[in-house]
């Protein structure tokens, strides 16, 4: 099968490329980027792109699937439909599921699903520590033998100083990140937003900024003492930026990510006291985002990830203090990032398919992936840039409701996807995964 993707904007900036050019796909794999006529005959299907943008495929560094153990809040099935419709032709598959995925078995278990159920590549986050616990290590070496991108005890900080410490060491014999959480615990205890003004205004107990930069300040250390490499997720305060900044100047091993959420919401959005606004790390200051956006254009930040977080209604449905921390995000990212650093000048195109892609895949050693470039998996997602869009949950593919970003409008469309040479994403909707054989190239 040898597919055209005609006539597109190619924005691919591992592959230095920001012009109109044709992609021809054979086999699974990208065979040409070229500019001019090329005879349509030549192929089994033809896409038009013109007037759409081909980013390299997106790649979401920090996905919860919730498979095993929570299957009413998603599954790998419905999280890689959400990720597709997003635009999302890989996702990381973050750990904290039940059981954790802390052994090989586990590992295997969601690639071998991802494989069967999939709507787009997964890749799998092993966990810190066994049961992520924070106690014992989990098998890293087997961990990473199995295919782990990357381990994390994400949504818990590895609270004890000596096991980090163990961690970082013996993750330095095998080239991957460490992802690390950074809260401590003791601090943000059971707060349930941002510490500060709004907190004392609205009587609801604050999670303190210091509870984020004292963990940011250890793991960084530890990291530079070690000779380690660690990726910051969710990086939410000023300080924590201006911390990851001064690591990198001096040259620690050190990456970091940021949400939608995070550089677009403030803690203003309390004042509605609805759980869809509940998140770790929570929602900053005006400050904060202008921090954010500041590291994401001096490239302090290095990738934007949705940590798409799904809940169910009835979890998040209660007061503040029982409801579950996060949010989703996988289908509102690139609407988000386009309208709020796109639109708003902040970042040009090819800088979000920076972030977007060309990043992630380099952080999470994903080789192929992330650019366009000959010989390259055929991974592509156009989309219309200029098209309004207005954000509506019940639309969704993902199993979850839980957005913060309900009813906002914005710019940018997903209309077709193509994961390591399938069309997944077609015209603005999934193609099942019993179509989409005809398709594959
Ligand atoms: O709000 C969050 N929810 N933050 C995390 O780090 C974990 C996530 C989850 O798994 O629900």
């Amino acid at each position: 099968m040898k597919l055209l993707v005609k006539g597109g904007r190619v924005v691919d900036p591992a592959g230095g490329v920001d012009d109109v050019r044709n992609v021809v796909i054979d086999r699974g794999r990208v065979e040409a980027v070229e500019s001019g006529e090329v005879p349509e005959t030549a192929f089994d299907r033809v896409i038009d792109a013109s007037g759409l943008v081909v980013f390299p495929g997106l790649i979401d560094m920090h996905v919860h699937l919730r498979e095993p153990g929570f299957e009413d809040k998603e599954t790998i099935e419905t999280g890689t439909r959400s990720a597709a419709a997003g635009g999302f032709t890989t996702v990381a598959a973050m750990p904290n599921t039940d059981p954790a995925i802390d052994n090989r078995a586990h590992v295997e278990f969601v690639r071998s699903k991802a494989e069967r159920f999939g709507y787009c590549n997964v890749v799998v986050v092993g966990a810190i520590t066994k049961g992520r616990q924070g106690a014992e290590l989990a098998e890293i070496g087997d961990l990473v033998d199995a295919g782990a991108v990357a381990i994390s005890d994400d949504g818990n900080t590895v609270m004890n100083s000596e096991i980090m410490r163990r961690a970082m060491e013996y993750l330095r014999m095998y080239d991957i990140p460490m992802i690390v959480h950074c809260e401590d615990e003791t601090l943000a205890a059971d707060g349930v937003m941002n510490e500060g003004y709004n907190s004392t205004r609205l009587g609801l107990k604050g999670i303190s900024r210091l509870a984020e930069e004292i963990i940011v300040a250890r793991d960084v250390m530890m990291a530079e003492k070690l000779g380690a490499r660690i990726h910051v997720a969710h990086i939410s305060t000023r300080d924590a930026v201006d911390m990851v900044r001064r690591a990198k100047a001096r040259g620690v091993r050190v990456t970091c990510e940021v949400t939608p959420h995070h550089f677009s919401l403030t803690d203003d959005e309390m004042e509605k006291y609805d759980a869809n606004y509940k998140m770790r790390p929570p929602l900053r200051t005006p400050d904060d985002i202008q921090a954010l956006i500041e590291g994401l254009q001096d490239g302090t930040i290095d990738a934007i990830a949705s940590d798409h977080a799904p809940h169910t209604e009835e979890e998040k449905d209660v007061e503040l203090d029982y409801a579950p921390d996060g949010v989703i995000g996988l289908e509102t990212t690139l609407t988000v990032s386009l309208t709020n650093l796109v639109c708003s000048g902040a970042l040009s195109l090819s800088q979000l398919a920076q972030k977007l892609s060309a990043n992630p895949a380099r952080i999470l050693g994903l080789s192929g992936r992330g650019s366009l470039s000959r010989g390259s998996v055929a991974d592509l997602t156009l989309v219309d840039v200029d098209a309004e869009r207005v954000i509506e949950s019940r639309l969704f593919e993902s199993k979850a409701r839980n957005t913060p970003f309900e009813g906002s409008r914005g710019r940018g469309k997903v209309i077709s996807v193509i994961a390591s040479g399938r069309v997944v994403y077609d015209g603005g909707a999934i193609v099942d995964r019993t179509q989409r054989e005809q398709y594959a190239c």
